[in-house]
């Protein structure tokens, strides 16, 4: 990290989301944001699991504040991550429910499908969910509920 670096991002994804994820991570890198790459990097066929379960679990453990994780669809890696503690990850596809996953639901973890959306819309989801505030107060009320579900 240097002087300028905003946040490091903790990227990670399959190889159906290994292409979208060299374009995002490019785009973290130009905004000044550090970046942990946990791979895959390339377009051989790997479990979606093992690099979701790394990504998820360095969240979960605080050891890094926020995610990004690519698989084909999202599906896969969102229902993985949000197995996890104090995990809160977003699937997302279009800019509202981007914005409003960080302001309502304070989301950590935000999940593109690389087989879903376009390179371009996808750096547009990740502008708006790098740059948008939780908005607190009721919501953080909300969130506090999802304790020792069972
Ligand atoms: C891989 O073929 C695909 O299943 C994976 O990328 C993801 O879409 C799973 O949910």
């Amino acid at each position: 990290m240097n002087e300028t670096t905003k946040e490091t991002i903790i990227i990670g994804c399959d190889h159906a989301g290994y292409p979208l994820k060299e374009k995002v991570k490019a785009f973290l890198l130009e905004k000044d944001f550090a970046v942990e790459d946990v791979g895959t990097n390339s377009l051989e066929s790997v479990n979606y699991t093992d690099f979701g379960k790394k990504v998820a679990s360095s969240v979960s453990k605080g050891e890094f504040k926020r995610g990004i994780l690519i698989c084909g669809t999202g599906l896969g890696m969102s229902i993985l991550a949000n197995r996890y503690t104090n995990v809160r990850a977003a699937l997302c596809s279009e800019g509202f429910s981007t914005e409003m996953s960080r302001r309502h639901n304070d989301s950590n973890i935000l999940v593109l499908g690389g087989r879903v959306i376009g390179e371009s819309l996808a750096v547009d989801l990740v502008k708006i969910w790098t740059e948008t505030p939780f908005d607190g107060g009721r919501h953080q009320t909300r969130i506090d509920q999802f304790e020792n579900l069972i």
